[in-house]
């Protein structure tokens, strides 16, 4: 009796097992397990968690560089696809060599020419990672700390990371508090927010790679692009922005009107030359207020990407130095060229070092505030 007992609840079992993972196979979200993500770095447990909305938009984030680890969105047909690229483990990101997949970058999102700035009379010499520059926070920027987690609710979690005075080369010490919802209008809400106890310089943003057909898939060329912006910073060839801002109008930089990305992206235009491809700040025509800063849609999956944001610029970048080293999630292929983009909103790079661009500065009794919104929808 007592053994037949036993069989029936170890029938059931197998069955509850059963029917969860084929009900994850349906809907298409293969969930990461938190144990992929259970590490200790420098004292501080890394986690990965997930979060939902009502109508099943999932994503997944870990506090190791508060990154954005997974987001299965519905495609034209309902089923859900992951349209984000990383890694599925968390030593796979810390061995990445693409180091700032879905990730928080800072204390300075971009880079920074010489890693050097002068707030208030007094100079500041930033850690070099880029070259001679300054890129995305320095070599141990935030995309590499592990930030305090808080599971807040089913669709919210709360990341808070206190970077030090003298960090990177940073003046004060900078609280900062982000927010991820994914709310029921199919959107992925980011907010931060920091506060500083000396004259600092802040400018924080997601490092997302997407593409919109699926995190695996080869390209996207195809993707149709609309940036609200008729103007952008061009660089010269460290990416450094030289202080000009020039019109996108008679050029390939121009989308004001969706244009599919890969079909001017080899042009003979100098800015495009230099950099490889798209990879320039455009300068929204609204620079204050929350507005749309993009749009962009894949023709393969329907899927609408709407971007929104407070921030004066966007950083569109095509993925020129993706180069096929790392593996997709599913281990099946790799990241190769121009496989993802990324939709930075920001303040303008090297914009410390340019009085005409607007300013980072962040002083003792201010609060930095910003959002950036990730909204989801089929292209009709
Ligand atoms: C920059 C690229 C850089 C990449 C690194 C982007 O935000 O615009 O120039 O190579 O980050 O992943």
């Amino acid at each position: 009796m007592k053994k037949l007992k036993t069989l029936a609840i170890v029938m059931a079992a197998l069955m509850v097992v059963a029917c969860g993972s084929e009900e994850k196979k349906e809907s298409g979200i293969a969930i990461i397990p938190a144990e992929n993500f259970q590490k200790n770095i420098g004292g501080k447990e890394v986690v990965l968690m997930t979060i939902k909305n009502n109508n099943g938009l999932t994503a997944q984030i870990t506090n190791y560089g508060a990154r954005l680890v997974s987001l299965w969105v519905p495609d034209k047909d309902g089923k859900f696809i992951d349209v984000v690229q990383g890694q599925n483990t968390i030593d796979s990101y810390m061995n990445a060599y693409e180091l700032y997949y879905g990730a928080t970058v800072g204390r300075y999102a971009n880079r920074i020419a010489n890693g050097q700035f002068t707030l208030d009379g007094e100079e500041y010499q930033l850690d070099i990672n880029d070259g001679e520059n300054h890129l995305h926070g320095g070599s141990k920027g935030f995309f590499t700390v592990v930030w305090d987690a808080e599971q807040v609710s089913d669709n919210t979690v709360r990341l808070a990371y206190r970077a030090m005075d003298g960090e990177m080369g940073y003046p004060g010490n900078l609280d900062v508090v982000l927010n991820y919802s994914l709310d029921d209008d199919n959107t992925l809400r980011i907010t931060y927010e920091a506060e500083t106890d000396k004259p600092t310089i802040v400018n924080l943003s997601h490092h997302s790679y997407f593409n919109l057909s699926g995190a695996g898939k080869e390209t996207i060329n195809d993707h149709m692009l609309k940036l609200y912006a008729s103007n952008f910073t061009p660089t010269d060839e460290n990416l450094i922005p030289t202080g000009e801002i020039w019109t996108v109008y008679d050029t390939p930089m121009d989308f004001t009107e969706f244009h599919a990305i890969g079909d001017r992206v080899e042009e003979d235009y100098e800015p495009l030359v230099i950099a490889g491809g798209y990879d320039h700040n455009w300068v929204l025509d609204q620079a204050d207020g929350v507005k749309v800063a993009a749009e962009i849609y894949s023709p393969e999956s329907g899927i609408l990407m709407t971007v929104y944001t407070d921030e004066p610029g966007i950083q569109f970048y095509g993925g020129n130095f993706i180069n096929g080293t790392d593996r997709t999630k599913d281990g099946n292929g790799t990241h190769g060229f121009r496989s993802a983009f990324c939709l930075e909103t920001q303040n303008f790079p090297d914009a410390p070092n340019h009085e005409n661009f607007p300013s980072a500065v962040l002083r003792p009794g201010e609060k930095y505030e910003r959002v950036c919104y990730y909204a989801f929808g089929i292209k009709k």
